[in-house]
C-alpha cells in the first residue's frame, strides 16, 4: 500500500476546493505535470492525465491512485493521447466525459524541445516542436471547447516559458509558445461568452528530473541561477500553485493573462542562460563615410562632365 498523498502533497488551497470537478492535465505523469496532477487530486479533483508514452504515464497513474485514500472525490485515470493527432484529442474529450462526465479544466502542459542553436535547426526539428506544442496546444483548446465547454463553461490554463528576450538554444520552442500566448487572448475574448477563462503561466527555470533528462549537462540549470532576482531555482509545486490559483474562483475575473513564476528573471535583460561569444562582426553604421563617398562620386561626375550649362 502506498504512502496517502496527505503525506506526500500539500497545496495553500483550501481541502476539497475542486471536489466533483474534473480536469484533463497533458504531460500529467512526469515534472511540473505530475506536481499539478498531484495538487489537483489533493485538492479532490478528478483528473485524466494525458500523454504519447503511455507506459510511463499509466505507471504514474497507478503509482498516484494507490495513494488516494478512501474517502476523496478524487480519481485518476490515464489516457494514451499524441497531442499533435487530430482524432487521438477528440477521443480524449470524449473518453474523459465518457469517464467522468464533464471537462472542468485542461491544462496543456504537454510539450517537448531540443536545447539547438537556431542556425542548426532543420526543417523537421523545427516543425516537430511547433507541432506538438503550438499545434497541439491548439488541438487540445479547440476540441474542450467543442467537446464541453462552448457549452458549460470552463477554465483553461496553457504552460508557456520564460520567452520575454527571446530564448536562445530553444528558439523554437519559445516560438511556439508566444504563439500559445497571443492566441490564448483570441480565446479569452471568443470564449468569454462561453464562460471560458484561459489563462498562461509562465515557469522560469524549474528543476524537476524529467527537465534534467533533456540536457546533456543539467548543470545549466545551477548556471541560471546568477540571472534570478530569487537566487534559486523553481520548484514544481510553484508552478502547480499558479495553476490551482488560475483554475479556482479566486481568479474568477483573470482571462486572457500570462502569471510568470519565475522568481524575477523575466525582469533580467540578460537570462544568463546563453553566453554571448566575443566578436568585432558588428561595426557601427559609418555615416561620415557615406559622405565621403557621396562628396567623391559628385567630383567624380563634375569632373567627367564639365559644369552643367544653365541653358
Ligand atoms: N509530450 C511530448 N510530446 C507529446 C505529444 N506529442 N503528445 C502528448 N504528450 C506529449
Amino acid at each position: 500500500m502506498a504512502a496517502s498523498i496527505y503525506s506526500k502533497v500539500s497545496s495553500v488551497f483550501r481541502p476539497g476546493l475542486f471536489s466533483n470537478k474534473v480536469a484533463i492535465v497533458t504531460g500529467g505523469g512526469t515534472g511540473i505535470g505530475k506536481a499539478i496532477t498531484q495538487e489537483l487530486l489533493y485538492l479532490g479533483c478528478k483528473v485524466v492525465v494525458a500523454s504519447r508514452k503511455f507506459d510511463r504515464l499509466s505507471k504514474a497513474a497507478n503509482e498516484m491512485k494507490s495513494s488516494l485514500p478512501k474517502d476523496t472525490t478524487a480519481d485518476i485515470k490515464a489516457i494514451q493521447c499524441n497531442i499533435r493527432k487530430e482524432e487521438e484529442v477528440k477521443s480524449l474529450m470524449k473518453s474523459t466525459v465518457e469517464e467522468f462526465g464533464r471537462i472542468d479544466y485542461l491544462v496543456n502542459n504537454g510539450g517537448g524541445q531540443f536545447p539547438s542553436p537556431f542556425a542548426n535547426i532543420s526543417l523537421k526539428g523545427w516543425n516537430a516542436v511547433i507541432e506538438t506544442n503550438l499545434t497541439g496546444t491548439f488541438l487540445c483548446c479547440r476540441e474542450a471547447h467543442q467537446n464541453w465547454m462552448g457549452e458549460h463553461g470552463g477554465s483553461i490554463v496553457n504552460i508557456i516559458v520564460d520567452l520575454w528576450n527571446g530564448f536562445p538554444m530553444m528558439g523554437h520552442t519559445a516560438a511556439a509558445r508566444a504563439g500559445i500566448e497571443n492566441f490564448t487572448r483570441t480565446c479569452a475574448q471568443e470564449w468569454a461568452q462561453h464562460g471560458i477563462r484561459i489563462n498562461c503561466v509562465a515557469p522560469g527555470t524549474v528543476w524537476s528530473e524529467t527537465a534534467a533528462a533533456n540536457y546533456a549537462d543539467p548543470s545549466i540549470f545551477e548556471g541560471a541561477i546568477p540571472a534570478v532576482p530569487a537566487k534559486r531555482l523553481g520548484k514544481v509545486e510553484e508552478i502547480s500553485a499558479a495553476v490551482c490559483y488560475l483554475l479556482s474562483p479566486g481568479a474568477a475575473y483573470v482571462t486572457g493573462d500570462t502569471i510568470k513564476v519565475d522568481g524575477g528573471s523575466g525582469l533580467q535583460g540578460f537570462s544568463g542562460k546563453f553566453v554571448l561569444p566575443d566578436h568585432d562582426n558588428m561595426p557601427p553604421y559609418t555615416w561620415e563615410e557615406d559622405i565621403k563617398k557621396r562628396k567623391e562620386e559628385e567630383e567624380d561626375a563634375h569632373t567627367r562632365t564639365g559644369p552643367q550649362s544653365k541653358l
